[in-house]
């Protein structure tokens, strides 16, 4: 079942055009945290998904900046698709969003700026893990 919700947060960057498309990602102003990491995700073979993960304290800004990428959101009680076609808008994978990329198009070229450095330790990949994760959290935040 298809949940509606608002899981989506877009990021617009800075473009400039003159006789190019100047794109422009500033930390703590268009990206919205210090950035520890830049990946670049691309050459994706076809029917390719990515992601089936979150992260416990890792935020992240992904920009599709060529071809499209459908972006799927779930934070434990609600989903959402977005399909990320515009190379102007960015979507933000907060902290504990379980996302997935799917129908990832042939020449995609995604980029990704992360808050913290890379460490296994942050990933959580198994969804019913994800789903007992959150359940604590809540609950930690209700006895705070
Ligand atoms: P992963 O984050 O699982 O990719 P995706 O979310 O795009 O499916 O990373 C794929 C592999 O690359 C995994 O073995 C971890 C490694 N990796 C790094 O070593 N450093 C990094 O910064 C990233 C993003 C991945």
């Amino acid at each position: 079942m298809q949940v509606k919700s608002s899981l989506v947060q877009l990021i617009e960057a800075v473009n400039i055009y003159d006789d190019s498309q100047l794109q422009i990602f500033e930390a703590e102003k268009v990206i919205p945290f210090a950035i520890k990491r830049v990946y670049t995700i691309s050459k994706c073979r076809p029917n390719l998904a990515r992601g089936h993960h979150a992260h416990k304290v890792t935020d992240q800004v992904l920009f599709c900046i060529q071809g499209s990428v459908e972006m799927y959101l779930d934070d434990g009680k609600l989903n959402e698709t977005y399909s990320l076609d515009d190379e102007k808008l960015g979507i933000y994978l907060p902290r504990k969003m379980w996302h997935e990329m799917r129908n990832i198009s042939n020449d995609a070229i995604m980029i990704v700026f992360a808050s913290q450095y890379y460490d296994e330790t942050d990933y959580i990949r198994d969804y019913k893990a994800f789903k007992k994760y959150i359940k604590s959290e809540n609950k930690n935040d209700n006895d705070e």
